[in-house]
């Protein structure tokens, strides 16, 4: 008999979670304004808002913490993880940053001027917040079957070429000071990019005289669908890989708080030394002195560390696989997900789940609600509230997909947890027909409204 398949880690410390009964949960979420956002955490039982600065640190990282080394200038610490930058992703130059979208503000900061564009697949919000902020807008070049969630394809993040070239075409090379390419694709639903993709798209790139940066926060997730999916890729280690991919690009912004397993954090990566000296100028006003911006001596060390155990094949696997066991539960009971199943997250399709509802009245939120109601679940809605108001006709921005997130955690949860999880969404999908009425928003602020918005029920 083949042996069953289990985590490459033991458990060495743990931290009591607290269950809660349904009527706790309907007084805390109405106390809540119905914003997941508003609960505290211990009125939730598995939180899978994010995979953000979530994971559980290792010993080694712990370890590696006690050795910091928080000398402002030239600590050990900083060096330790230029090393490790440099081993892992080639780059030479590197800056720390206090998370990712700090990397972006000071990489935007000495890039982006006004009326520029930066072409990319599915930028993320804060990717995207930060080219608007500038006035410059992001073009999204994702291939089109990324946007049917029941086809099957093996890299729905991927650039389609075409599109790019298009871009490139009808825009000054003066105005594109660079575009980016996110691994895995978040907004797109946790897809990789193929490294055909990423070859190609350098190519492309550099046959316009365009500088190509990598969102990198789920860099190792994407190698390991390289490896998984991609021919000619199955012997290689992930650190083979992830070098191959990083020869793509001409640096990378990195929030740590993903793949590099630690709880928070972020840098910029560098293969070009006088961007990195104009850069190093934004960093120390806005993060710190460039031998730390934003990250103490001893978050450097447990980043290093955690950089090294996240390109690691059977860290990857037992993630990967944890991810694929949630999925395949959901999908065993019939519920919509984006298919194939991505690395960090089930994105659930609401519009499918939830034909009752009008999009006027968040159907994604109204999904997200019900699960947190019905077992304590917290996932996040990635729809018209995440959407936002068109900044110009200030008219909700209906987006084509409504979806719940349920983000895991790296080294987290158990599988009896996601157990748990797939039987709360069979349960609110087994009396879908009941739920008839969504919400309708009390307050909301300008920008960025879903994490403070207030809501009540439509009656
Ligand atoms: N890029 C991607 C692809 C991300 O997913 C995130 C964050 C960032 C950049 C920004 O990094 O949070 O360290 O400032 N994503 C989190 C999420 C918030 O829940 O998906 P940050």
């Amino acid at each position: 008999m083949e042996l069953p398949f289990a985590e490459s880690y033991r458990i060495k410390m743990v931290e009591p979670i607290r269950k809660s009964t349904r009527e706790e949960r309907e007084q805390w979420i109405k106390k809540a304004k119905y914003n997941l956002f508003n609960l505290r955490s211990d009125q939730v039982f598995i939180d899978l808002l994010t995979d953000s600065g979530t994971g559980a640190m290792s010993d080694r990282q712990w370890s590696a913490l006690m050795l910091g080394d928080e000398s402002y200038a030239g600590a050990s610490s900083y060096y330790n993880l230029k090393n490790a930058i440099k081993n892992i992703t080639g780059f030479d130059y590197f800056l720390p940053t206090h998370q990712g979208r700090a990397a972006e503000n000071v990489l935007f900061s000495t890039l982006i001027k006004e009326g520029d564009v930066v072409p990319g697949n599915s930028h993320f919000d804060t990717t995207k917040g930060h080219i608007e902020f500038r006035k410059a807008t992001a073009i999204d070049c994702t291939i089109d079957e990324a946007f049917n969630t029941t086809l099957e394809h093996p890299f729905k993040g991927n650039i389609d070429l075409n599109k790019l070239e298009d871009v490139f075409k009808k825009y000054p090379k003066e105005r594109i000071p660079l575009m980016i390419v996110t691994v895995t694709c978040n907004s797109s639903g946790g897809q990789p990019v193929s490294m055909q993709n990423l070859r190609e798209v350098y190519a492309l790139a550099k046959k316009y005289g365009i500088r190509v940066f990598f969102d990198s926060a789920r860099f190792a997730e994407n190698a390991y669908f390289i490896k998984m999916r991609e021919e000619g890729y199955r012997d290689k280690t992930i650190k083979e890989i992830v070098k191959e991919m990083f020869s793509y690009a001409d640096g990378m912004t990195m929030s740590s708080k993903k793949d590099a397993i630690v709880n928070m954090g972020g840098f910029i990566g560098f293969r070009e030394e006088e961007l990195f000296k104009k850069a190093a100028q934004f960093n120390i006003i806005f993060e710190g002195y460039i031998t730390y911006g934003g990250m103490s001596g001893r978050d450097m060390n447990a980043l290093a560390q955690g950089l090294d155990e996240g390109t690691e094949f059977n860290y990857l696997e037992t993630r990967i696989k944890q991810t694929e066991y949630l999925g395949n539960r959901l999908i065993e009971f019939g519920i919509p997900i984006q298919q194939p199943i991505g690395g960090h997250a089930i994105f659930i399709d609401a519009k499918k789940f939830l034909p009752n509802i009008p999009k006027e009245e968040y159907i994604a939120q109204t999904l997200a609600i019900e699960i947190y109601k019905e077992a304590g679940v917290r996932g996040v809605e990635i729809g018209t509230l995440l959407a936002d108001r068109d900044p110009v006709t200030r008219e909700n921005r209906y987006p084509e997909l409504e979806l719940v997130r349920l983000a895991i955690p790296r080294r987290t949860y158990t599988n009896n947890h996601m157990d748990v999880v797939a039987v709360a969404v069979k349960n609110v999908y087994d009396r879908r027909n009941e739920i008839k009425n969504g919400y309708r928003i009390l307050s909301e602020a300008p920008i960025m409204r879903h994490f403070t918005v207030e809501l009540e029920p439509v009656r």
